[in-house]
């Protein structure tokens, strides 16, 4: 496969033309549908070519509840360097969640999220703290539904209960030991890793379908592709997550050198594809050049989520702190389903728009506010309230490119480190298929076919399409 990389190009409103040699792609900006052709045949014929694509029409679907997040308890047994949840504000800290407000979770759940096949993540602190109330909740609601854990607590017996009920364990594990143990250590500040291992691998013997989570940080974000091949190697996870430390008040390390992130990731999009893996959050972007479908939104937290803490209140995003009552909650799935890439000047034209969806809201925001000492709580709030009225008349291309390399975007405020992905996998991957296909329009059948470890996870998940860090689910 060629390495060399080309020229990115808007060519009028709708196409980008990539030129590669004496290749060329043209992509459509919304609807994702490709054509390759030589270089000689495009130019001088442009109008003829840009015939053979369909007429595309782009409506935004209404959203709804679709995933729950349940707080089982905001207690955990480790103190992991990063964690999000003991370097900032919490809503209800050091809080369990009671019999009370499980019964009420399972309600909400039933009412508002399952119909459709929702997904509830069991999250905490460390939620099997909590394993009555965890246990009560699984019952009550029968479910797709991810258990995120530190993997001390798991025993045989209480894993055995989880692949009984067919829980997805997701076990966080940063890298082999001696990576894993510098971030992710207990609250005596003991190592973690044999603990953390051992569990995994009871969930792994109990028949769970088991997933690794990783996240990056100075402890192995140097040698990231490396790290994401040892842990493949060692541990043989049914699906690896490799994400971006969320924004965090007492981290000073969440910010990161966004090129090489972004070179980092075509890098795993390699390796998941030479391995057959469902790697996260590679997937994310894969998916909708491969099945021509426009990304929204990335995370659920705009418009399809609900985060319930141990005290009954709600949020949309974990990382969100203002709460609401449960009879609010509405509201909370309201409250960022407008902070669209494509409602913002700054993205219109951008060749990666439709794969992107503009990553977490959170951090976003949060990069934005800390570099311009602003208070967070303000800062998290929407921006827009409705969609610009005219958000579909679609404007000449605005993106320049040059932004710093830190932190949230100047202009369009979202999270640089996702928005430079999106850029890089963009072009990386329309090379990538016209290396598999050569000249013509590859159907959509036919990248499924070519691409489908990116489209879902094994089939013990029971067709579960979740991102591990901002899940969406699917349509
Ligand atoms: C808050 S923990 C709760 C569940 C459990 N205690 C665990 O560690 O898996 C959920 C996930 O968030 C991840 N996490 C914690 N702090 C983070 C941060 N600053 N950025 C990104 N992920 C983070 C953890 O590694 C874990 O995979
Ligand atoms: S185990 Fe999970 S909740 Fe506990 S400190 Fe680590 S990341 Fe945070
Ligand atoms: S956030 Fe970046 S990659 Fe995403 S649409 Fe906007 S400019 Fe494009």
């Amino acid at each position: 496969m060629s390495e060399i990389r080309g020229e990115v190009r808007a060519f009028d409103r709708f196409h980008t033309v990539y030129r590669r040699g004496d290749d060329v792609a043209v992509v459509h900006q919304l609807s994702l549908q490709k054509l390759f052709l030589k270089r000689a045949d495009w130019e001088g014929h442009e109008a003829t070519h840009l015939s053979r694509f369909r007429p595309f029409d782009l409506v935004k679907p209404a959203t709804r509840p679709r995933v729950l997040q349940a707080v089982l308890t905001q207690a955990c047994n480790y103190r992991c360097g990063y964690c999000t949840v003991f370097n900032n504000e919490q809503p209800a800290a050091g809080q369990t969640m009671s019999m009370e407000v499980v019964d009420q979770v399972a309600t909400l759940f039933n009412d508002t999220v399952r119909a459709g096949n929702g997904l509830l993540i069991l999250h905490g602190g460390e939620p099997l703290l909590n394993w009555k109330g965890l246990t009560r909740l699984v019952e009550q609601t029968c479910s797709n539904t991810v258990l995120f854990t530190n993997g001390s607590l798991l025993s045989p017996e209480k894993a055995r209960w989880l692949a009984a009920h067919d829980v997805n364990v997701i076990v966080s594990i940063d890298g082999l030991p001696d990576v894993h143990d510098q971030q992710r250590r207990d609250t005596a500040g003991n190592t973690t890793s044999e603990r953390t291992f051992a569990g995994f691998q009871t969930a792994r013997d109990a028949g769970c379908v088991t997933g690794i989570s990783l996240v990056l940080g100075p402890h192995n974000r140097h040698r990231l592709v490396d790290t994401a091949a040892e842990v493949l190697d060692r541990l043989s996870p049914d699906s690896l997550g490799v994400n971006l430390p969320h924004y965090a008040e007492n981290y000073s390390s969440c910010e990161m050198d966004v090129d090489r992130y972004a070179a980092d990731m075509v890098a795993l999009f390699r390796l998941a594809k030479a391995r057959n893996l469902y790697l996260y959050p590679v997937t994310k972007y894969v998916k909708h050049l491969v099945q021509e479908r426009f990304k929204w939104f990335d995370c659920s937290a705009m418009g399809e989520k609900l985060v319930v803490f141990p005290n009954g209140t709600l949020s949309n995003c974990i990382n969100r702190t203002e709460t609401v009552p449960a009879s609010e909650a509405g509201q909370v799935l309201d409250v960022w389903q407008h902070e669209l890439p494509i409602y913002d000047p700054a993205c219109r034209g951008c060749h990666a728009l439709a794969i992107c969806g503009g990553g977490c809201i959170y951090d976003g925001k949060s990069f934005k506010a800390s570099a311009a000492g602003e208070p967070m709580g303000d800062a998290l709030r929407p921006s827009r309230s409705a969609p610009p009225a005219a958000w579909d008349q679609w404007a000449p291309p605005a993106f320049a490119g040059t932004e710093p390399a830190r932190g949230a975007c100047d202009s369009h405020g979202f999270d640089l480190r996702f928005c430079r992905t999106s850029l890089a996998l963009m072009e990386a991957m329309v090379w990538d298929m016209f290396d598999e296909f050569g000249y013509g329009m590859p159907t959509v059948a036919e990248l499924e076919a070519r691409y489908q470890c990116f489209l879902s996870q094994p089939a013990g998940s029971r067709g579960l399409r979740i991102g591990i860090g901002h899940e969406t689910m699917d349509a």
